[in-house]
Order: structure tokens, then C-alpha cells, then sequence
């Protein structure tokens, strides 16, 4: 039975309606308020009466007559409590608010919402699901012993230090040192602490830089298979979204160089190491081209370097940024896939006028992050714990790609075709056109097993006989009994 915090009584004296009558008035106001939800326990009617500072037959006579009206029922050991049919009221009379379980009001607003939502959808995860998701670490594997007790000896000399209030919304200066220096030494950037800026995840970098770079009308370009979050985050700073499609190379410059001609592009936004969600590396010819392109009509590339870690068959190619001679890449990162998306650590790189700029609307969103939390993980990046992290990984990883590979080919056969992505988290696998990808999502759920299907990540209508399937974060026995589901679900449509 649920407890309300505190019963909302306030007894007027000098009132000619008596006290019982007060008395049932307010607690009927509470039930329709919703503060009172189904299920919630009244106090005790000596306790209450104590509290009202009333003679306890008031309070008895008061609570019998709202379970005589339905307001209240009565359980075997004289417990009053609301049900859950509450009564019916005469007309005229507004009907008592349907409260949620938690209490909360489950209405429309009576005010303007301007704008559409945002086309993105949380979706919680069903008990004994598994889910191939778009290439989620698994936070299993993350060092939490070594975080948290970085996390204490940060905790406890930021709070000696007096560096626990407001500070630089740029992030803490060991974080942006120890990131320049990781740029540097392992994405070929060159760069010092003053051209980072830590922001909560490379979504609010790609937010950030969505919101410095584009105005309401501009026009900022995409795959046509991309990232939905960045797509949102570019419409809700006003820009239109134009698309470009992709091949076996990645980004077709040549349709991109041929809107540019036609349109005021401002941005482009790409993920050129492991495209998303095809994972594709953009050749290195056309990283050339697009500098080129991004020098001639002057826009700026928002590059999301997102699992830049994960990369399992050569040297990693190295990030557009590393070669930007002409200043026109806004570089984001993240902490999420090397350690845990729940860390809400993220950077950008850039020029100093543009980190200046996103830190002015760090301090809109959300002033700062946790100086404790980015000086932990700068300390575990100087001692070179999530180098080894990542090495460690790196190798589970790699056999949970092989793994999945072997086990699609096995329940698929000629039905799916997949190249072993060279990086990241995820297999992009095609299917055969004689599956319904929709249908095959749907029979999935049904048998505990979900997965994005290609369509989730469109730009535009056009049907993907492809989706996009994460091992990372499933061990061997998950993935394995994942892919059994799916063929089952195959099976069922
Ligand atoms: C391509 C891409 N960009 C950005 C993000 C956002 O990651 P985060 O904000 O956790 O750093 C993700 C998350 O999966 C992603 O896949």
C-alpha cells in the first residue's frame, strides 16, 4: 500500500461547514488532485486526529462517510486506503484526475508545446530481452574497481582543493590535458587543452556544434544512412537537413559537391572511421575531396569519431582532423565506448574561438560537468589504465565480431551477406530481399530478441533490407542464444 508524504489538512475554525465535513472536503480534494493516487494508505484515525488536533470520533465519522461514498475502502484490519474505482460524480462536477501509480499527473498540458518533438524514442528493455544494439560497450567489462577508487581520491582532493563549486565550463584542466595529449599521440591531431572542450557525451558535442555552426534555414548534410540523434540535434538548431547517399567508399562527394552548388551548405556531418550505421571507412581519397569541398564552399565538418578506439584489422585510419590544415573540422569523442556510456564524458576539438563558443553554451545547458569525474578518468588515461582497458577489450571484442559473424552465416546461410567491419561495435548485415525486415523485427520482439533494422536509421523513406547488429555487449553464450532466437523468428513470418 502506497504512504502519502504528508495529508494536506488545513482546518478552519471560524468556517460555518463543520470539522468532519472539512475533513472529507479536503481528503476528496486530495484523491482528485491526485496527491491521494489508488492505493494510497490514510493515516491512522487517531493519528490523524492527534495531528488536526481534533476529537478522534471526528475523524472516524469522517472516514466512514467517504467509504460509504466510495472515496475510501476498508480493509480486514480497518486500514483505509483509496481504491482503485473511485466514484462516479454528478454532472457538472469535473471528474477526479486518473492518477499514475508514481503520483504523477498523467494529463496534457494546458499550455503551448511550439515545435514538433524531436523523431527519437527511448525505448526501456524488456525483462529477458536480448538486444543487438547499434554497438553498446559491454559495461561489464569496465575497470569500475580502478574508477571508483580514482573517483575517491578525486572526490576527496577536489573537496580539499575547494574545487567543487562552479568552474570552467570548458571541463577540468587535467581532463582537457590528458585528452589533447591522447589526441595527439593517438588520432595525429595537434592540439593543447585550450582547444578542448568536455561536454556530457559526443551527443551534446554534436548539439553544441549544431548549435554554433547552423542558424534557422541553413542547410547542413548527411548520409542518407546516419545517426538519428545528430539528425534531430541539427533540425532543433533550425538547420534543414539535406542528404547525400553513400557507397561501398562511404560519402558520394560528388553528390554532396553538386548540392553545395545549389544550396548553402554550413555543415556536414560524418563518421568517417566506421560510417554509421554501414560501417564503411571513408576512403582516403575522398577525405581529401571533402577538405577540398569544405575549403571551396566553405562549411564546417562536425566529425564523430564516436568508437575510434575499436579498430581490429590495421593501424586505425586517422581522423579527418588530423590533416585540417584549413581549421574546418569540429572534432567530437567520447568516453562511452571505451569505458561506459553512462560516464557522460565526451570532448570537442576545435579552434579556440569555437571551444570558447561551446563553452558559452555548456553554460546554458548545463553549466559543467562533474569536475570529479573527469579528473578520475584524466588520472586513469596519464597512468595508462584505459590504454590497457582498451588493449584488453580489443581482444573480447574481436571474438565476439568473429563469433557473430560464424553464427549469422551458420543460421542465415545465402540469406544474409556481411564483411566483417574493419571497427567499431556492430556488423552491418544485408539481408535477403525476401525477408521483411519489419515483420522480422516484429516476430524478433515476440521471441526476445530485438535489433535495429536499417529503416531506423534513414534519412529518408527508402526501405534498408539491412540492420545493424551490436556483439559488443553480449558474451559469447548471449550472442548465441540471440542468434538462435532470431533464426526462430525467421522461421515464424
Ligand atoms: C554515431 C554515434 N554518435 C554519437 C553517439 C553518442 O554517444 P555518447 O553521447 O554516449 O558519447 C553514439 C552512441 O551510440 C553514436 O553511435
Amino acid at each position: 500500500m502506497l504512504r502519502p508524504w504528508v495529508l494536506r489538512i488545513i482546518l478552519h475554525r471560524d468556517s460555518s461547514a463543520s470539522v468532519h465535513r472539512q475533513i472529507t472536503h479536503a481528503i476528496i480534494a486530495e484523491i482528485r488532485a491526485g496527491r491521494l493516487a489508488p492505493g494510497s494508505a490514510l493515516p491512522g484515525s487517531r493519528k490523524l486526529a492527534e495531528s488536526l488536533k481534533v476529537n478522534r470520533k471526528t475523524v472516524v465519522q469522517a472516514y466512514d462517510e467517504l467509504v460509504a461514498q466510495g472515496w475510501l475502502a476498508a480493509d480486514s484490519t480497518r486500514a483505509t486506503f483509496v481504491p482503485s474505482q473511485l466514484p462516479n460524480v454528478e454532472p457538472g462536477i469535473r471528474a477526479p484526475r486518473q492518477a499514475r501509480p508514481s503520483g504523477k499527473i498523467a494529463e496534457a498540458p494546458d499550455f503551448r508545446l511550439p515545435r514538433r518533438p524531436p523523431a527519437l524514442a527511448y525505448l526501456p528493455r524488456a525483462d529477458g530481452m536480448l538486444a543487438f544494439d547499434d554497438g553498446l560497450p559491454d559495461t561489464r567489462l569496465m575497470p569500475v574497481e580502478t574508477l571508483a577508487r580514482a573517483y575517491r581520491r578525486a572526490l576527496l582532493e577536489a573537496g580539499r582543493g575547494n574545487r567543487l563549486g562552479y568552474g570552467d565550463p570548458r571541463g577540468s584542466e587535467k581532463l582537457r590535458s590528458a585528452v589533447s595529449t591522447m589526441l595527439n599521440l593517438d588520432r595525429g591531431l595537434s592540439c593543447a587543452p585550450d582547444n578542448i572542450c568536455i561536454v556530457r557525451g559526443s551527443q551534446m558535442g554534436i548539439y553544441v556544434a549544431a548549435r554554433i555552426l547552423t542558424e534557422p534555414g541553413d542547410v547542413a548534410v548527411m548520409e542518407q544512412l546516419s545517426y538519428p540523434p545528430a539528425r534531430e540535434a541539427f533540425r532543433a538548431a533550425g538547420a534543414e537537413i539535406a542528404t547525400v547517399e553513400l557507397d561501398s567508399e562511404g560519402l558520394r562527394l560528388d553528390q554532396l559537391e553538386a548540392l553545395c552548388r545549389r544550396k548553402r551548405v554550413r555543415a556536414v556531418y560524418v563518421t568517417p572511421h566506421h560510417q554509421f550505421p554501414t560501417t564503411v571507412v571513408l576512403r582516403p581519397e575522398r577525405r581529401l575531396y571533402l577538405m577540398m569541398l569544405a575549403e571551396q564552399f566553405g562549411f564546417a565538418i562536425v566529425e564523430d569519431d564516436y568508437d575510434h578506439e575499436f579498430h581490429f584489422d590495421h593501424r586505425p585510419m586517422l581522423p579527418l582532423a588530423s590533416a585540417d590544415r584549413g581549421r574546418k573540422v569540429v572534432y567530437i569523442g567520447s568516453m562511452s565506448k571505451v569505458l561506459s556510456p553512462s560516464l557522460r564524458i565526451g570532448y570537442m576539438h576545435a579552434p579556440v574561438p569555437v571551444i570558447d563558443r561551446a563553452a558559452a553554451e555548456v553554460m546554458m545547458i548545463d553549466r559543467q560537468g562533474d569536475p570529479a569525474g573527469e579528473e578520475a578518468v584524466a588520472e586513469m588515461m596519464s597512468a595508462g589504465v584505459i590504454k590497457s582497458h582498451t588493449r584488453k577489450v580489443l581482444r573480447i571484442y574481436a571474438e565476439r565480431r568473429a563469433l557473430l559473424g560464424a553464427l549469422l552465416q551458420d543460421a542465415f546461410g545465402a540469406d544474409v551477406e556481411f564483411l566483417l567491419s574493419p571497427g567499431g561495435l556492430a556488423l552491418w548485415v544485408h539481408f535477403d530481399s525476401s525477408i521483411d525486415m519489419g515483420k522480422l523485427a516484429d516476430a524478433g520482439r515476440r521471441n526476445f530478441v530485438s535489433f535495429l533494422s536499417g529503416s531506423a536509421f534513414a534519412m529518408t523513406d527508402a526501405p534498408v533490407e539491412a540492420a545493424r547488429l551490436g556483439f559488443g555487449s553480449m558474451n559469447a553464450d548471449e550472442l548465441r542464444q540471440a542468434v538462435g532466437r532470431l533464426r526462430e523468428a525467421r522461421r515464424a513470418i
